[in-house]
């Protein structure tokens, strides 16, 4: 038997004790437990690649305007449902500043994280058109939002947008919004999981197919501005985040705080509704929500009825960082390059020992480096090499999840690897090869 850098046996042990039954196809948290285990019971640290936690302190400026709120006693009061005056006027001029979009701070609502933004706006977006009852994914995409379909009993669609970049995403997407049945199309730019970025060509045909067939057009940007390719970070002056908010007037944008302020623990993100979204009148909402216009019933019915609103703490910290970033005071992205650095590094080490980036560009430009990348390795699929990777110290997670049909790869996210583990990473990597080759 090879010698692998997690003793064999152990990891076998607690493979089999975990219960889990296929560790290729185990959610993200069933790997977390999994892996947390094998480093209990081996003593050894893994190369921790498989959950996209931030890996840096929260934005401070954040943390000084939470704790004065918490002493001014905000804790004891309920927040307005559509948010705080103050956080609404700093969304909407954050949207200027760095989306180069208009929208009133009415229609920029605070949710309990992107995840409770996704959850409301399925529950409103499905009954909003009796005649339209499924989003489409464009996929890969973040399996949680999948996962919410799931427990909502919705119906979705999907498919992998490998094979459909460019001027080709067009054909695909007249293909499946002509039957009639789509009322919302979503995916994130830059991606969970791959880091493809949209191009602006891309965007624009996504705004126009969209409003072609009167499809509301749901953009994840958890990872806002951060295709470190281009800086957005001067406020006001381009370039911005690509948006197709450019391209059609039914947009919801979600903006996290998780991943650019790295203030995932609070549980406080952005959505913003396109005032023209805001407004229009869905007579299919009425049953449900007391009310035809859909941001009355988003707020109103789902952020009501799911939370009651938003942590009123969060909001102050998330109302600071943005006027920050506003005023130009607080460089946001200067923070965070430091994963797009690591990427490259690790990406590298990975080609060197014989994988291959599974996305690999945008069209005709090499992929960006940022929070995720793809791999794979010859001979293996997705779920055998995620298996295999757990005797030689190293997680992720099996692109199979995410609606890819890349099922050879897996997400490598490079958050809270740290330079320090690159040698071991390094030493990992050429094992692994030596053993596959
Ligand atoms: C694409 C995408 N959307 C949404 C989320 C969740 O964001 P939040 O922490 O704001 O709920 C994540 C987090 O990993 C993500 O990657």
């Amino acid at each position: 038997m090879k010698e692998t850098p997690i003793d064999y046996q152990t990891v076998k042990r607690i493979i089999s004790e975990s219960q889990i039954s296929s560790v290729g196809s185990a959610s993200i948290r069933e790997i977390k437990r999994l892996i947390t285990d094998i480093e209990e019971a081996s003593g050894t640290k893994f190369i921790r690649m498989e959950m996209g936690i931030p890996g840096i302190s929260a934005a401070q400026v954040g943390v000084d305007a939470q704790i004065e709120a918490l002493r001014n006693n905000v804790a004891a009061i309920y927040p307005d449902i559509d948010g705080l005056p103050a956080l609404k006027e700093e969304a909407a001029r954050f949207c200027k500043n760095f989306l180069d979009i208009e929208v009133s701070p009415a229609s920029c609502l605070p949710t309990v994280g992107s995840m409770m933004g996704g959850f409301a706006t399925f529950m409103t977006m499905s009954k909003a058109n009796p005649k339209k009852d499924t989003t489409l994914f464009i996929d890969p995409g973040f399996p949680v939002q999948k996962q919410q379909h799931k427990v909502l009993g919705l119906k979705l669609e999907t498919f992998d947008v490998y094979e459909y970049r460019g001027e080709k995403i067009r054909e695909k997407l007249e293909s499946i919004l002509s039957k009639g049945n789509i009322h919302s199309m979503i995916y994130s730019n830059p991606n969970n999981p791959t880091w493809i970025c949209f191009t602006e060509q891309e965007l624009q045909i996504i705004g126009e197919i969209a409003t072609k067939y009167d499809v509301v057009v749901i953009e994840d940007l958890a990872y806002f501005g951060m295709d470190f390719r281009k800086d957005i970070s001067k406020p006001g002056i381009a370039p911005f985040q690509p948006s197709v908010a450019k391209y059609t007037d039914k947009y919801i944008l979600f903006i996290s705080s998780s991943k650019a302020f790295s203030y995932a623990g609070e549980r406080c993100g952005m959505m913003i509704l396109s005032d023209t979204l805001f407004n229009t009148k869905y007579e299919g909402l009425v049953p449900f929500y007391g009310t035809p216009i859909f941001g009355r019933a988003i707020v109103y019915g789902a952020i009501y009825c799911l939370s009651s609103g938003t942590s009123h703490s969060a909001q102050y910290a998330l109302a600071a960082i943005l006027k920050a970033c506003n005023d130009g005071t607080y460089n946001y992205l200067d923070d965070v390059k430091v994963y797009g650095e690591k990427a490259a590094i690790m990406k590298k080490m990975f080609v060197e020992n014989g994988f291959k980036i599974v996305y690999d560009t945008d069209i005709d430009q090499p992929i960006a480096d940022g929070f995720y990348f793809t791999i794979a390795y010859p001979g293996f699929s997705g779920e055998e090499l995620l298996e295999e990777f757990l005797y030689y110290g190293i997680s992720a997670i099996s692109l199979g999840i995410t609606g890819s049909k890349r099922t050879e790869g897996l997400r490598a996210c490079v958050s809270l690897v740290h330079e320090s583990q690159f040698p071991d990473l390094e030493y990992r990597l050429k094992k692994f090869k030596e053993h596959h080759s």
